[in-house]
């Protein structure tokens, strides 16, 4: 019988035979699930070993407990061509907003990746959002913080049964990635947090959000330009801002938005549900086109259904701004139901340069909570209304 410190031996002179039989553990690293010791160098070795074994189907794995965790980074391109991460345990994330360069964890050039439930990653950021200093009216002192997980240059990855707790920043960034799938995660921040998106995707295709529920102060899902190919199904919004594709239309550098379909969604209380928005007075062309809204209910939602092609958040832009340059077309709205908190349940301002085409609206039925009837506003766009339409002033 060997003893357990000679069995703790062999694992610590033979850490390639611990990844020959797949499992990665931060523990076997130095990782201690105390909540207070520092164990990020602990999963950024994990990683660094885990990246480099030329065996398929390495799996980094966090067990149940929590960690101190500082910014991590996983950078391929790997040997591995599959590697999973087994978050069974929670991740804490310190406090110390200069320890950051920008991101808490990070995934980079990787091909083939599984990050899965069912642990945490809690950001911690309530000290951090005291901070922020975006929502001033000035903007002066707006600075960007860490987000809980950002993607970028990911292929072929799945990521599901997460939860994703108070992000200094955004939650989840997805950028220039292909073939993603987000399943069962859960989001969670307070209404009033600022600037804690859910997830971000932008200069991305093929990426599929599906089951999961989102809560956070900001967009529950915001679509950035380039952005080709996504599906979000399943997923239950609120608090927060609701789904939204854009700002678009700013910078000249931006690609078109193609494909997006939003089905079996729920709202809750949220400032939007689903909405497009494009900056005036843009730099270049671009299109934002194909998009399906469907099966969608809304409960207590400020504006459910909104184009608005005038975006200016701080509501003090001068009158005088060129029209936006964003061309929208082909957008369908079906079977759209519930209330709505305000008193204009669909507003769809296009531009007036670019007004938008083949705009449709299919069984929609949004009722007004306050007194009165719910009303509807529909600028430089003539939407096809097919069966019942109510509030009904586009029809006309
Ligand atoms: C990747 O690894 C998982 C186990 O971690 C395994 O089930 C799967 O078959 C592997 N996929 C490929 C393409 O090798
Ligand atoms: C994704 O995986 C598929 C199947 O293994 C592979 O053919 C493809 O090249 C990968 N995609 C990218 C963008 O790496
Ligand atoms: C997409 O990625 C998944 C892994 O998450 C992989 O199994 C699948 O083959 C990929 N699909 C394509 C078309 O590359
Ligand atoms: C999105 O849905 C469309 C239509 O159902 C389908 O053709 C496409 O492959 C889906 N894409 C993803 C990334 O799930
Ligand atoms: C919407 O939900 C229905 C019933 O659960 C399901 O059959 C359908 O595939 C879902 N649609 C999408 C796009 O996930
Ligand atoms: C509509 O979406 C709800 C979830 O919000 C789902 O339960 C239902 O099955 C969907 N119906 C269809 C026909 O897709
Ligand atoms: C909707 O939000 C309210 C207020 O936050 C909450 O009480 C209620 O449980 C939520 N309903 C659903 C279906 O999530
Ligand atoms: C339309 O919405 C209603 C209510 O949410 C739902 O029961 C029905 O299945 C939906 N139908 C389609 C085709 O999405």
């Amino acid at each position: 019988m060997p003893s357990i410190h000679s069995l703790a031996f062999i694992f610590f002179l033979f850490p390639l035979f611990i990844f020959s039989s797949l499992a990665v553990d931060i523990k076997n690293y130095g990782a201690v699930p105390d909540g207070e010791t520092d164990s990020t160098e602990a999963l950024q070795k994990a990683w660094t070993d885990a990246c480099e074994t030329e065996n398929d189907g390495a799996t980094i794995e966090i067990p149940e407990g929590s960690y101190l965790i500082g910014p991590v980074m996983f950078k391929g391109p790997c040997k591995s061509p599959n590697l999973s991460i087994h978050l069974a345990g929670a991740l804490l994330a310190k406090e110390d907003l200069n320890l950051y360069k920008p991101n808490w964890i990070e995934f980079q050039y990787i091909n083939g990746l599984n990050l899965y439930g069912p642990g945490k990653m809690d950001g911690r950021g309530g000290a951090a959002w005291a901070k922020n200093g975006c929502r001033q009216t000035d903007k002066s002192d707006c600075k960007t913080f860490p987000m809980n997980m950002v993607f970028s240059f990911v292929n072929n990855a799945s990521i599901s049964g997460i939860t994703s707790i108070d992000s200094k920043y955004f939650h989840v960034m997805v950028f220039s990635c292909k073939n993603i799938t987000i399943d069962s995660v859960t989001v969670t921040a307070p209404g009033d947090s600022p600037n804690t998106d859910g997830i971000h995707i932008a200069g991305s295709e093929n990426v599929l959000v599906q089951s999961s529920t989102i809560g956070t102060g900001d967009d529950c899902i915001s679509v950035g330009d380039n952005t080709v190919n996504l599906n979000v199904t399943g997923v239950t919004c609120g608090p927060g801002h609701g789904i939204s594709i854009g700002s678009l239309g700013r910078y000249p550098n931006e690609q078109d938005v193609v494909g997006l379909t939003v089905k079996n969604c729920t709202f809750n209380g949220t400032l939007n549900g689903v909405r497009i928005k494009t900056w005036q007075n843009g730099p270049k062309y671009l299109e934002v086109r194909d998009l399906v809204f469907e099966n969608i209910t809304m409960n207590d939602v400020d504006t459910p259904i909104a184009i608005d092609q005038k975006y200016c958040p701080s509501r003090t832009c001068p009158s005088n701004l060129k029209p936006s340059r964003v061309k929208i077309s082909n957008v369908q709205f079906n079977n759209i139901t519930g209330t709505s908190a305000g008193k204009t349940a669909i507003s769809i301002v296009c531009s007036d340069s670019f007004p938008c085409d083949d705009v449709q609206l299919d069984n929609i039925d949004l009722r007004y909570n306050g007194p009165g009837e719910a009303d509807a506003t529909c600028i430089n766009v003539k939407p096809k209304i097919i069966g019942t339409v109510n509030p009904v002033d586009c029809a006309s």
